[in-house]
């Protein structure tokens, strides 16, 4: 008996080390569902979806009208190929990955526009819009597009959130939405080895908060909904089950700012300069830690 427990012990003792290891939202914990998040959107192969609601998840976007959804330029790209428009289903207001609930969205794209400069290899201006065949419902409150997009890059310990259907503890894919909370760090914080660094990346920690592949898109917010940035692309394997220490990268929308209100449609997007007193305030917090800390 007593070595069963013991046994019991390490066992457990090992699952907390590699828990907190991994990349993984919200601490990975699949019993605790976080509310419905309205701006965030699931992007699934329409033929995958329609024989198992959920299985044709690919990618995750945010809504930025009532037409429009913000995402990755590589996310269009299965197989080496540039998917049809109506190849892709956009599904919102949903927090259950398998399960349609009576508020939940869903349309087809009518359009994708793919970033003049995108790169594949590069993966610069990793950017993309699709056009909704069908609008967001007015009166629906799970499922809303964003209101606000940085005009800024976020500074340095800057906490924000993002949001996806990762990993979970268990090395499981998660059936419900997930968050979890990141810190802006130095770009040089991020290993070029894993992550490729564009001239428009935001490097953000700890390692052990990260998005995992189907989590490419997925926004990068402030806690009152602003939207600063998407989770990167995270190749096949990104988020094997070993230990990694990687720090996540994200696409700073801030440096699109001008492209997206372009081709941004019924667009109720109001920009979000930070002001200067924002910045000496920073600036003056900066200060008194270092005189007191
Ligand atoms: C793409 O790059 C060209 C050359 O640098 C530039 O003139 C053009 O404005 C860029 N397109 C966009 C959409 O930024």
């Amino acid at each position: 008996m007593e070595s069963i427990k013991i046994f019991s012990a390490i066992v457990l003792f090992l699952n907390s080390i590699y828990a907190q290891r991994i990349p993984v939202l919200h601490n990975g914990n699949e019993n605790q569902p976080i509310d419905h998040i309205p701006f965030v959107a699931s992007l699934r192969l329409d033929d995958v979806d329609e024989s198992y609601f959920g299985k044709g998840h690919f990618c995750t976007g945010v809504f930025i009208s009532r037409k429009n959804v913000l995402t990755l330029a590589s996310c269009f790209y299965q197989n080496d190929a540039l998917l049809n428009p109506d190849e892709v289903r956009v599904v919102g207001g949903t927090k259950y990955k398998y399960e349609q609930e009576i508020q939940t969205f869903s349309t087809i794209l009518n359009e994708i526009l793919i970033h003049d400069n995108f790169s594949r290899s590069s993966l610069e201006n990793n950017i993309a819009i699709g056009y909704l065949t069908d609008e967001l419902p007015k009166d629906n409150q799970y499922v809303k597009s964003i209101n606000l997009l940085s005009q800024e890059s976020p500074v340095e310990n800057l906490n924000l959130k993002i949001y996806g259907w990762s990993l979970t503890t268990r090395f499981e894919e998660s059936l419900h939405l997930l968050d979890g909370t990141v810190v802006v760090t130095a770009i040089e914080n991020c290993d070029p080895a894993f992550n490729k660094i564009t001239t428009t990346t935001i490097c953000a920690g700890p390692y052990h908060v990260n998005g995992c592949e189907t989590d490419d898109g997925a926004p990068l917010v402030t806690e009152d909904g602003i939207l600063y940035g998407l989770i990167d692309a995270r190749p096949a394997g990104y988020c094997s089950k070993i230990i990694t220490n990687r720090l996540g990268t994200y696409v700073d929308i801030s440096k699109f700012y001008e492209w997206i209100l372009e081709h941004n449609e019924n667009s109720a997007i109001r920009g979000n300069k930070i002001s200067l007193i924002t910045i000496l305030f920073f600036v003056f917090l900066l200060q008194f830690n270092a005189i007191f800390l």
